[in-house]
């Protein structure tokens, strides 16, 4: 039967910088994944994450301990993260806490901890999910490979802008008619859309919002990119705020918030992050949601990696180190902007479809596939397939070139 197992394609994002690699023109320039360089083209670690991890290092009984981690992960850094999640960037979420209503599991990253609320809502709850029309390209991998059934799409971005009375058609035409016995998921991105960058304002996600809540979906907030839109790490939590407005909204089936450290602590190959679920009532429900998680993850991967989660819980229970991380933050995220301003000095910024919309990592340039073609085999330039360019590849060294063989493209 091995014989026949066809050829899976290669990662939409990753599989790209697998041709970098062995291109071998001087000027190649990889502009793909989301993961922030500085203006020398390095990953750098942040100074906060640096101070912690010296911390860490000079620790006796912090780093000789390389045993297992619990299943739901490292306690120090549940408690910590659930306190940045819900009483920091959310004050809504105080209540929650109190009341122990939130189900939370440490997870290999944002992916991670899609991954665990996808197989614990195919398992439970849900075959159904609503993504928007783009989104990441791995989202619909993930839930596919955790038991989800239907994968839809609603209308996100039009003609160069966001669309939410499509969006809001779609959902009110498509998900109240489902047959489905099982109430439909709908997977929201927390903020800087990828790949488009554009996001509702929060009037608009209100309308968003009670149209979820009038058709019974369950939210799923994918939150990966917190604090690289404004820079404020707590003003970019505006979507979970919104969502546990007490006064408007009650989900029955739970909130699932899945959370990422790699992007804003540049903790990429460490995979931290988290899941929480905000479930409805608490006590036996919480706890049977709890218990249902932790077996889910001990049959996935037995338990997350330790390392990353005692730097990201240093940098959260230290006072100094969590301010320095605010401005290590704010740094990253004026960059991104000051990569833009350049552009804009080199570029018709209208024929990119007005990219000062746009918020966090990327530039969606609205290339299509065929000029992404020609940027890679004639200039070595790598943008994802749909035109997603990532700014922060772009430095002093490079940005002429780059500009230059966008506009001849
Ligand atoms: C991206 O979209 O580039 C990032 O989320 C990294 C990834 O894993 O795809």
């Amino acid at each position: 039967r091995i014989q026949a197992i066809p050829m899976a394609p290669p990662d939409k994002i990753l599989g790209l910088t697998e041709q970098f690699n062995v291109d071998k023109n001087p000027k190649k320039t990889n502009l793909t994944v989301g993961i922030y360089k500085d203006n020398w083209g390095q990953v750098t670690t942040f100074p906060s994450v640096a101070r912690a991890q010296t911390i860490l290092d000079q620790s006796f009984e912090m780093n000789t301990d390389l045993s297992y981690l619990p299943i739901k992960g490292c306690p120090d850094f549940r408690e910590n993260v659930l306190k940045f999640l819900y009483r920091d960037s959310c004050p809504e979420g105080v209540e929650l806490l109190d009341q122990d209503r939130i189900s939370f599991v440490q997870t290999l990253s944002g992916t991670g901890a899609l991954a665990v609320a996808s197989k614990f809502l195919s398992l439970f709850i849900s075959r159904t999910v609503w993504f928007p029309d783009p989104s990441w390209p791995n989202h619909a991998n993930v839930f596919q490979n955790n038991g989800f059934k239907n994968i839809n799409y609603y209308t996100y971005y039009k003609e160069g802008k966001l669309d939410v009375d499509g969006w809001i058609q779609d959902l009110e035409k498509e998900a109240r008619e489902t047959t489905d016995e099982y109430p439909p998921c709908i997977v929201l991105h927390a903020c800087c859309h990828n790949p488009t960058g554009l996001d509702p304002t929060l009037e608009q996600w209100r309308r968003i919002l009670d149209k979820i809540q009038e058709l019974k979906m369950i939210p799923i907030i994918d939150m990966a990119y917190q604090g690289l839109d404004t820079g404020d790490l707590i003003k970019d939590t505006y979507l979970l705020r919104l969502s546990l407005d007490k006064n408007r909204y009650q989900w029955p089936n739970g909130l699932f918030l899945c959370q990422s450290f790699a992007k804003n602590m540049g903790l990429y190959g460490e995979r931290v992050g988290s899941l929480s679920v905000v479930t409805p009532s608490g006590g036996d429900v919480k706890h049977n949601v709890d218990s249902q998680l932790k077996k889910i993850v001990r049959g996935m991967y037995s338990s997350p990696p330790g390392y990353g989660s005692r730097v990201a819980n240093i940098v959260l229970s230290t006072p100094h180190l969590k301010d320095l991380w605010f401005e290590d933050v704010k740094n990253v995220a004026q960059r991104l902007q000051s990569v833009k301003a350049k552009m804009a000095e080199r570029l018709d910024w209208e024929s990119l479809k007005d990219p000062s919309r746009q918020h966090g990592m990327f530039l969606y340039t609205g290339l299509n596939t065929s000029s992404v073609d020609i940027l890679r085999e004639r200039f070595s330039i790598y943008l994802v397939q749909d035109g997603r360019l990532s700014l922060s590849g772009l430095n002093d060294s490079n940005i002429d070139y780059v500009c230059d063989a966008l506009r001849k493209v």
